[in-house]
């Protein structure tokens, strides 16, 4: 691996990550032989507004079931797998932790869909796989932890066949800064390379897409955050949550979220791009 993010792999290097899971699943009262999609996604849809976002951006998609995609940085899967579901693709995830793709594979496994959603532990700046093999690209919320934005779209669009599109829903930056740390993608600022929306449109063009959708998500985003409180006192976590992804600071890191957004210091936004 890249010696500069060592210290980002390790922050989605979780311990026994699957086992904690089921573990959860069975005290939630969950018959592993029928564990359903929605029964994982507290824990499994990484992103702003998780399942809600994925349908909507599914939607914006418009993948067919003939299509093979490709979902880039899809840490355990959940938005991989509901993608795989809800239109009948075949999906391909890649992420750079090792422990979340061996969890995206055994749930994948669980919910016995791993004839048509396969995953591969490598990073985004360094695809394995030949120019033009997918009909299209899905990435939610992984630019954040990408400091060569443009050698990401680059390899984005050398694997997405032309006349592909890939559907991104990406933190950007915004007037102020510098954030609050933490943040649920970054422990410090050594880990978070944020660009504003309008510095990463001129990245996605730089690379060779053309921009098809651009919505701005930021208020939607607020929205979502705006009752988080300042946590108190011992964590008060869910049996299911992100948290076992990134650790039991989550409610400060969601805190600090709500604040980036009120404070104009994070947006979010979706975007569809074309390849000629
Ligand atoms: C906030 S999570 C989003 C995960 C997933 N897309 C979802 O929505 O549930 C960010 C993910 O990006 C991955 N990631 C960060 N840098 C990466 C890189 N250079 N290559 C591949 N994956 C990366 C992380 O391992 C993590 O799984």
């Amino acid at each position: 691996m890249v010696g500069d993010i060592k210290h980002i792999h390790s922050y989605y290097s979780p311990n026994d990550l699957y086992n904690r899971i089921i573990e959860g699943l069975g005290k939630l009262g969950k018959d592993l032989s029928g564990v359903t999609l929605d029964d994982l996604q507290p824990v499994d849809e990484f992103h702003i507004r998780g399942d809600k976002a994925t349908r909507e951006l599914i939607k914006l998609a418009g993948f067919t079931p003939d299509m093979h995609i490709l979902d880039v940085g899809c840490g355990i899967g959940g938005s991989t797998r509901r993608l795989a579901h809800e239109t009948g693709c075949r999906v391909t995830g890649i992420d750079l932790s090792d422990a979340y793709i061996d969890t995206a594979r055994r749930l994948t496994q669980l919910l016995k869909m791993q004839e048509r959603v396969t995953f591969h532990a490598t990073s985004a700046l360094a695809l394995p796989f030949a120019d033009n093999s997918f009909d299209g690209v899905w990435s939610l919320q992984m630019n954040m932890n990408v400091e060569d934005k443009l050698a990401w779209l680059r390899e984005t669009h050398r694997v997405l066949k032309p006349g592909g599109r890939a559907v991104l829903y990406e933190v950007c930056g915004n007037k102020n800064t510098p954030l609050h740390f933490p943040v649920p993608w970054a422990q410090d600022s050594s880990m978070s390379f944020l660009v504003p929306p309008a510095a990463f449109r001129e990245l996605i063009t730089a690379a060779g897409f053309e921009i098809a959708v651009w919505n701005d998500r930021t208020e939607l985003a607020r929205k979502a955050f705006a009752d988080v409180q300042k946590p108190a006192g011992k964590p008060d976590l869910p049996v299911l949550g992100v948290y076992m992804l990134v650790g039991d600071d989550i409610q400060a890191k969601a805190y600090n979220l709500h604040r980036n957004l009120e404070e104009e210091r994070v947006s979010l936004v979706e975007t569809v791009a074309l390849k000629s």
